[in-house]
């Protein structure tokens, strides 16, 4: 399979692993998943008390839309391709905050400064044009609104942890992930796609030449799994 961020085969390949996409987010990452959004949620709740309105992009199954009900907001909106997905997500949250809508990234179908806060968990990596999506996210923010991404970055720095944890990625989790997901490709395409990303460095620049001030980072694990919270300015 030759490496692609193409939209279509995207939302295709989340349509595919959506029954066990949950199940398998927990094992493969030890069970530290939720505790890297809970750990997200907690630090925002720490610099702000207004989140009315919430952006979940690349909402996926809606675990970090499941953890933004701790700030109390008034709506939760789930932006993803993947319709299955959305299915998910609407299960799990509550059907009077929030609203699953069927988006890419690069055009949302938001007004101009309606979000106090939007978040990405583990969504940036696949996207197409990155600084595009980032432009659309700092439009669709009120000035002074919050933006959180966690994701896996290339590390800054090879050490032994970080490899051996790279001979599994590679090398052990594709297996796992691909029997248990039934897919062909979508756990090694997974390896691809931390494997092609940026490192977080990198990654604060866009966010910086896009109008945002970084925050705080936090290395979660690794210095692979990052979450950076950034704020429009
Ligand atoms: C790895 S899942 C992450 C789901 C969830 N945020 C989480 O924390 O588990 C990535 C999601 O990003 C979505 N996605 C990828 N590219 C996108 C784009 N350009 N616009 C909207 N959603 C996108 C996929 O459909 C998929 O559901």
């Amino acid at each position: 399979m030759k490496y692609t961020k193409n939209k279509e085969f995207i939302g295709n390949m989340f349509d595919e692993i959506s029954p066990t996409y949950d199940k398998l987010n927990h094992l493969l990452s030890g069970y530290q998943d939720n505790r890297w959004r809970r750990g997200a949620v907690k630090y925002l709740a720490s610099i702000s008390g207004r989140y009315d309105n919430i952006l979940d992009l690349a909402s996926g199954s809606g675990d970090l839309g499941m953890e933004f009900l701790e700030l109390n907001p008034k709506r939760i909106f789930s932006g993803d391709l993947s319709l299955e997905m959305l299915k998910i997500d609407k299960e799990k949250l509550p059907n009077d905050i929030n609203q699953p809508v069927k988006t890419e990234a690069e055009h949302l179908p938001f007004k101009t400064g309606y979000f106090d806060l939007c978040g990405i968990g583990f969504g940036v990596r696949n996207f197409e044009h990155l600084a595009e999506c980032i432009m659309e996210i700092s439009r669709v923010l009120k000035p002074g609104g919050k933006f959180v991404t966690i994701e896996m970055f290339k590390p800054l720095k090879a050490n032994i942890a970080n490899r051996s944890f790279r001979l599994y990625f590679e090398k052990v989790l594709p297996k796992i992930g691909n029997r248990m997901a039934k897919s062909e490709y979508a756990y090694s395409y997974l390896f691809e796609s931390v494997d092609n990303f940026i490192n977080i460095a990198e990654y604060s620049a866009i966010l910086q030449k896009c109008g945002f001030k970084i925050l705080k980072t936090k290395n979660n694990f690794l210095g692979i799994v990052n979450s950076v919270f950034a704020e429009k300015l």
